[in-house]
């Protein structure tokens, strides 16, 4: 019951969209109506907005971590913690909030990785920033980020513990982005901060 109520908890809070809340917030229009029509940070940020987009980075990012670390300080078991981290990762994909359009779930990813295991985290993150600064792709560094976490995990930790969470992370969010490879095979995929319509 409590390893229950917690996963629902963590669904909801994943379902929270904060590309919606920061586009309200900052006067923009529904991120779902230009670019990519993604609701997440690198879509926002084609609004011209970097506020509104660091503001979407940021909430996404947290509610991932919050849902986590909350479910660590409850003493809940890792099988409990790894759906927990499930939860609030899908929650973001498929929110109750939006009929279940959500994000591709990058920044939620990167927080729910940073509380279930900081270097890994830190790891992803810096394949992300590395693979972003030298392309200047989102969805590039997203997929090879993604692509790269099971595998430092298993080199780490071996293929035990939360592996099976992290993978199913990099598969989903892979899938997610099948739109964007397509793209980038065609040379069609627009650069971070571009405008043009992706
Ligand atoms: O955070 C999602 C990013 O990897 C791709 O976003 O809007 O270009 O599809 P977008």
């Amino acid at each position: 019951m409590h390893n229950l109520l917690a996963i629902l908890a963590a669904y909801l809070l994943g379902s929270v969209p904060f590309a919606m809340i920061s586009s309200k917030l900052f006067g923009l229009a529904d991120p779902r109506t230009y670019g990519s029509g993604n609701p997440g940070a690198t879509n926002v940020l084609r609004s011209g907005n970097k506020k509104a987009a660091l503001f979407t980075l940021i909430g996404d990012a947290l509610k991932g971590w919050l849902a986590v670390f909350a479910a660590q300080q409850a003493g809940l078991s890792d099988l409990g913690i790894g759906l927990v981290a499930l939860a609030v990762f899908f929650g973001h994909l498929f929110p109750i909030f939006l009929k279940f359009k959500g994000g591709k779930g990058v920044a939620t990813a990167a927080g729910v990785l940073l509380a279930l295991d900081p270097l890994l985290g830190l790891m992803v993150l810096g394949t992300w920033l590395l693979v972003a600064y030298v392309s200047r792709y989102s969805s590039l560094a997203a997929i090879i980020a993604a692509a790269a976490a099971p595998l430092y995990f298993a080199l780490m930790h071996g293929a035990e513990g939360q592996f099976a969470v992290v993978l199913v992370l990099a598969l989903a969010l892979v899938a997610k982005h099948w739109q964007n490879l397509q793209r980038l095979m065609a040379g069609q995929e627009s650069k971070i901060g571009s405008k043009k319509k992706a």
